[in-house]
Parts: C-alpha cells; sequence; structure tokens
C-alpha cells in the first residue's frame, strides 16, 4: 500500500463478518488494528478498550497526518499529543466544548500559531512528505496551499473583485485575473449574486454572502486543503445552509476541516470526525476520531455519546 494511504476500519459491524476488501491483509482483524491504531484512525485510543470490529473499508489518500502534536501557549499546554490523519478530498470536523483546542489544533495546521507571541507546536504534521511543523518549511507557503476561513466573515475594505484577486496577485499570480476571480465565486456559489456588481465593496454584501467571498478569497490561490473555523456560526439558517452545501460541493476537489459546535452540522457535512475532550487540568486531548457515521450511532468511548447527545456544555 502507498506509503501515503490509510485504510479505515468502520466499527458498526459484529466481530468476524469482514466485508471483501480489495487488500486481503484489511481482513487480518488485530494486527491491522494495532498498525492503524498508531496513527488513530477509526480507533479507540484508549489501549483498555479495543475496537475490533470492522467491515467496510474506505481507501482514502491522507492529506495531513498528525503524530503527537502538542501546542503550548508560553507554559500552558492546550492540546496534548493528538495523533490523526485527515483524509483527503474529505470534510473532517473538530468538535468538543468550549476551550479543547479546537482552533488552537486547526491554526496549528497552518503556523497559525506562528503569529501568537509565546506560542509553540511540537510533533509532526506531514504534509506532502515534510513535517510542516519544521521551522525550516516556510510558513507563508504553507498558508498559500493551507487556506484558512474565519468564523466571523472578513472581507478586505476593498471591491469584491479585489478580494478574489488580492492573494492571487501577491502571489505572482500572471495569467487571466478576470478568469480566475469568476471561477473561485463560482466554485463559492457567489457568482450569480454578484457578477454585475464586482466593483461593489465587499463589505456591503450580506454576511452570509461576504462568508462565501471570503471562501472565493481562499479558493482564488489554489490550496490543497482549507481550513474552517466555525464557519458559519454568525450566519443564519438559511446562509449556513448555503455553506453547508458549499462545504460538500468544495470536498470533491479540496480537502476542508471544520471546527464546529453544531453537532447536526457536523453530522451533515462531514464524513469524518475528530472529538476532543479537555479534562481538568484544561489540556485538550483526542479522545475518538472515525467515520462520522460511527462516530454519530456508535460511539466506542462513553464521553463522545455523552458530547453527541448532548451532555457536555
Ligand atoms: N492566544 C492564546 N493565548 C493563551 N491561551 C490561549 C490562546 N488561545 C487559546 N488559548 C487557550 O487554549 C485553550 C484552547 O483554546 P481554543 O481557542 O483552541 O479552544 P476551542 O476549542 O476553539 O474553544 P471555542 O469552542 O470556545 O472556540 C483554552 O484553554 C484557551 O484559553
Ligand atoms: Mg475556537
Amino acid at each position: 500500500m502507498p506509503r501515503n494511504f490509510f485504510t479505515l476500519m468502520r466499527s458498526s459491524a459484529p466481530v468476524g463478518t469482514a466485508a471483501p476488501a480489495s487488500n486481503g491483509a484489511l481482513l487480518e482483524p488485530p494486527p491491522s488494528m494495532k498498525r492503524d491504531a498508531a496513527d488513530g484512525v477509526g480507533v479507540h485510543l484508549d489501549p483498555n478498550l479495543e475496537a475490533v470490529r470492522h467491515e467496510f473499508t474506505e481507501e482514502v489518500e491522507t492529506a495531513l497526518q498528525l503524530r503527537n502534536v502538542s501546542a503550548f501557549y508560553g507554559s500552558f499546554q492546550a492540546i496534548d499529543k493528538m495523533t490523526m490523519p485527515i483524509p483527503r478530498n474529505r470534510v473532517t470536523a473538530l468538535i468538543g466544548p468550549s476551550g479543547c483546542g479546537k482552533s488552537t489544533l486547526l491554526r496549528c495546521f497552518n503556523r497559525m500559531n506562528d503569529l501568537i507571541p509565546g506560542a509553540r507546536i511540537e510533533g509532526e504534521i506531514e504534509f506532502e512528505g515534510r513535517n510542516l511543523i519544521d521551522p525550516n518549511v516556510d510558513a507563508v507557503e504553507v498558508r498559500r496551499r493551507i487556506g484558512m476561513v474565519f468564523q466571523k466573515p472578513n472581507p478586505f475594505p476593498k471591491s469584491i473583485y479585489e478580494n478574489v484577486a488580492f492573494g492571487a496577485r501577491i502571489n505572482g499570480y500572471s495569467g487571466d485575473m478576470d478568469r480566475l476571480v469568476e471561477d473561485a465565486l463560482r466554485r463559492a456559489a457567489l457568482w450569480d449574486e454578484v457578477k454585475d456588481e464586482l466593483d461593489k465593496s465587499g463589505l456591503a454584501l450580506s454576511g452570509g454572502q461576504q462568508q462565501r467571498l471570503c471562501i472565493a478569497r481562499a479558493i482564488a490561490v489554489q490550496p490543497e486543503i482549507i481550513l474552517m473555523d466555525e464557519p458559519a456560526s454568525a450566519l443564519d439558517p438559511v446562509a449556513t445552509l448555503k455553506i453547508e452545501d458549499l462545504m460538500r460541493e468544495l470536498a470533491e476537489e479540496y480537502t476542508i476541516v471544520v471546527v464546529t459546535h453544531n453537532m447536526q452540522q457536523a453530522g451533515r457535512v462531514s464524513d469524518y470526525t475528530a472529538f476532543l475532550l479537555a479534562g481538568e487540568e484544561r489540556v485538550g486531548r483526542l479522545v475518538e476520531f472515525g467515520p462520522t457515521q460511527d462516530i454519530f450511532t456508535n460511539p466506542l468511548d462513553q464521553r463522545t455519546e455523552d458530547y453527541i447527545t448532548g451532555r457536555y456544555g
């Protein structure tokens, strides 16, 4: 199997009913579970609880592979040794109570924590064969290839056109800018609403339109991964559904990682879910990672179940 592929074990079937798999090795349950457990794939991380139930496998490329990722703000440790894959061309949701480290983890993925004085990351985030945390890796290049959309829409005080063209221009894009702008706006499902007023200020759009403009801006620099931190939490339900539809469409071409507080939203938009939780000492840890359907219908950890059924704050 190529190094950058992993295979997910679905945990919803009874023991011993392995379905036909493309790779015969997958049918040996205990060793393969152990192998996958090392990268935290769809497997409970508590060594006392074995998740030896699987039936269906999906072969997915790994866009990012986290290994023992910890993050600190000065002497305060915000997240501890998180190990998991981010599957390529899928939507992965990061869920968990406030303060468990979702935004911190998301910011690790494109070195945004570098911009916070005193912030530090340990461990490894493998991205196309390199550890993107390595100080020798150019953070600006990482941020071009791994874009971010924030909770509050933040267009520049410029025209709609310039909002989209700006990033591409500073990255030295020399192709047909009109086409690039149109293409990014189309992909962000905003073109039809703005095509006749591209000179209008981005700030004059509605909140939902502004957020789609920010998505178009992120797309225009041709990233591989788009990170979204609660991208719909400031929007009304109709605008929220548009963003959710858009996330599903974008996953055909991009890898999406989305932080959300909204369980229905995580269930609707994501293929995979990571549940994070901080204990009394406030250090966030990964409790469970796997296919969203399994996390929601058959969580392996009581704490996951308590969270998705609304028993945590
Ligand atoms: N810039 C910072 N300086 C110091 N501590 C921080 C900073 N940002 C976050 N923290 C702390 O790190 C921990 C994780 O915060 P983070 O913002 O990642 O949580 P979150 O899961 O995104 O929460 P929320 O759901 O409320 O957005 C918290 O204890 C928080 O107080
Ligand atoms: Mg947050």
